[in-house]
């Protein structure tokens, strides 16, 4: 083992330069019974930010998994400390938890860099809380290792697998063809979270625990791990050993998160079938540590890189399913066996993913395919561009096979699709009239939702996946292509284009468009443009501006007007610009 580098807390515990203010850091620490040897030993003092609340159900867990990460700390030699930061709750939060990450990532700055804490445990899980962690420990740059939950055990329903949010989708449609009334609906949609954990499907938080542990920040093996099992107990007890070697070490998220780490983080989120609010976290993730990446790397990195994990929503399986299965280990050894792994990208046990994931064999090949044999070939993002936007991702692996060989696949075919629209400004538009016959939406109708950018719908609204209207599901026809400003969930399998930035709030061309207009869209090339001429365009745009811009609703608390006066767009990760100057600030 190295020398132990110089702790940061002995500046708060150990500061014979001045004794004043180490007597009053001191004895505030002893009064909850620490003790002067123990504050005075040299030992790490370890952090452990806490997520879990009554209020987070998905986080909740860590509240038990914190006892086992501080027998790990103190087995190792530290000091555990556990504080809160600023929870969220993805299915709980309004207007929309994308508002919170942004908080929850000031409050870890704030908390770590203004307390004596010489390391890090980052407890991750519901879909911010793992991005707010990953930007928090790359600004301060302290050592930090990520902790995951773990997804909830598989949902069952009459024998079938039932997974987070993407029973939503189906009971919806079952609830509006008149197949089950309110109170199925309910108990189906309950049905699919039988215990503590976050969502079982490959969701926003799967893909970036996925992620996490792709990028080198959690123990390898880790993410996959259902909360209840006892291996999750196993897991938290080594992520706190680990993490005081790791301050030994002086291991820091700088050496981890590097260019090739997020380039692995890419095609494993190809891999996987990951949310496609996993480019906006990543992308906020790479720029707090000054990390040079754009949201065009995912379509180069991540597009041609088949599917392979057979999870729902784009494939079959569940959380449990797919840890048996040998979870991100399986996965990128797979990857490394066809040359898409960045080998040498260090991670937190010391050791390269090259090294960790090697030997890892595939332990159940319905739920994790192999090259030869994928779900999909060609599964990663697709990053559109136009006259509606500078930029826009869409998830090819979840366009329906009709979709995609008649616009993707069939190179003979010049068809590119074109529809007119009907436009909704924000959510509450959308739900009052989607089912109103009068929008006369048909199966060529394309969807735009827009006010629903970071900006717009503070956070950015998880809404660009629409629902059809009733009158068409009944007719069977359950979805029609969608695009919008906003976010899509991570258990939707629309067909959307999402993300578009710039948003309708700060002047992006989906402020122009009007109901009835046709909009082309083409995959091959990778466009949507609005079919009108520039003049009439231009002129839209004067009206626009004329009208005082696009109008969007106002804010209800002081935050949603602090994060709206500071927030950038989608496409460079909706971080508070101007924080981003704010890099390694521990490292003096
Ligand atoms: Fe928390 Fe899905 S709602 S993980
Ligand atoms: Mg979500």
């Amino acid at each position: 083992m190295t020398d132990t580098p110089k702790l940061r807390s002995r500046a708060w515990f150990d500061n014979p330069d001045n004794i004043d203010m180490t007597a009053l850091y001191l004895e505030r620490y002893l009064n909850y019974g620490l003790s002067l040897e123990e504050l005075r030993s040299g030992k790490p003092i370890i952090g452990i930010a806490q997520t879990g609340s009554d209020l987070s159900p998905c986080n909740r867990h860590h509240l038990v998994l914190s006892q086992r990460v501080r027998e790990g700390i103190r087995e190792a030699g530290g000091i555990a400390i556990e504080f809160p930061i600023h929870n969220i709750q993805e299915t709980g939060k309004r207007p929309t938890p994308g508002l919170d990450r942004n908080l929850t990532y000031l409050t870890l700055v704030e908390t770590v860099f203004g307390y004596p804490i010489d390391g890090v445990v980052l407890t991750i899980g519901c879909d911010k809380t793992t991005p707010a962690c990953l930007m928090g420990a790359a600004t301060v740059n302290i050592p930090a290792i990520a902790l995951s939950v773990g997804p909830m055990l598989n949902g069952w329903h009459k024998g079938e697998r039932t997974g987070s949010g993407t029973i939503v989708w189906k009971a919806r449609q079952m609830l509006a063809a008149g197949e089950i009334d309110d109170m199925e609906f309910i108990r189906l949609v309950a049905s699919s979270a039988p215990s503590t954990g976050w969502c079982n499907t490959m969701g926003t938080a799967t893909t970036m625990n996925s992620l996490a542990e792709a990028l080198g920040m959690s123990l390898p093996g880790s993410a996959a791990i259902p909360a209840p099992y006892r291996d999750r107990q196993e897991n938290a007890y080594r992520t706190g050993l680990r993490i005081v070697e790791m301050v030994k070490e002086d291991l820091r998220p700088d050496k981890i998160m590097t260019r090739d780490a997020f380039i692995n983080a890419i095609v494993v989120n190809s891999a996987i079938g990951g949310s496609t609010n996993a480019p906006i976290h990543l992308q906020a993730i790479a720029r707090h540590m000054g990390v040079e990446l754009d949201v065009t790397d995912w379509q180069k990195f991540g597009l041609d890189v088949p599917l392979l994990v057979n999870l729902q929503p784009a494939g079959e399986y569940l959380g449990e399913d797919y840890y048996r299965a040998g979870g991100v280990p399986a996965v990128v050894a797979e990857l490394m066996r066809n040359g898409l792994i960045r080998e040498d990208a260090l991670t937190v046990n010391g050791k390269s993913i090259g090294d960790n994931c090697r030997d890892v064999e595939i332990e159940d090949p319905k739920v994790i395919k192999t090259f030869a044999d994928p779900l999909q070939n060609k599964a990663g993002f697709l990053v559109l561009t136009g006259n509606l936007f500078n930029s826009a991702v869409m998830k090819t692996s979840v366009i329906s096979e009709e979709f995609r060989d008649r616009y993707l696949n069939n190179p003979d075919d010049p068809d590119a699709f074109e529809g007119p629209v009907v436009v909704f400004d924000g959510p509450e538009d959308y739900h009052h009239k989607i089912d109103d016959p009068s929008l006369e939406i048909t199966d060529r109708t394309l969807l735009v939702m827009r006010g629903a950018g970071a900006v717009g719908y503070p956070g950015a609204a998880e809404v660009v996946n629409m629902r059809a209207p009733d009158y068409l599901i009944k007719a069977g026809v359950t979805s029609l292509p969608c695009i919008g400003d906003g976010r899509q969930s991570g258990t939707s399998g629309s067909p959307s284009i999402l993300n578009a930035s710039p948003e309708a709030a700060v002047g992006g061309g989906l402020a122009l468009l009007r109901t009835g207009d046709i909009v082309r869209i083409d995959l091959r090339q990778g466009r949507a443009d609005i079919k009108i001429s520039d003049e009439e365009l231009a002129q839209r745009r004067r009206d626009l501006e004329a009208a005082g811009g696009y109008k969007y609703p106002a804010s209800q608390t002081p935050w949603q007007e602090i994060q709206r006066s500071l927030v950038g767009q989608l496409e460079s990760g909706a971080i508070l610009e101007g924080a981003e100057k704010y890099q390694r600030i521990d490292q003096t």
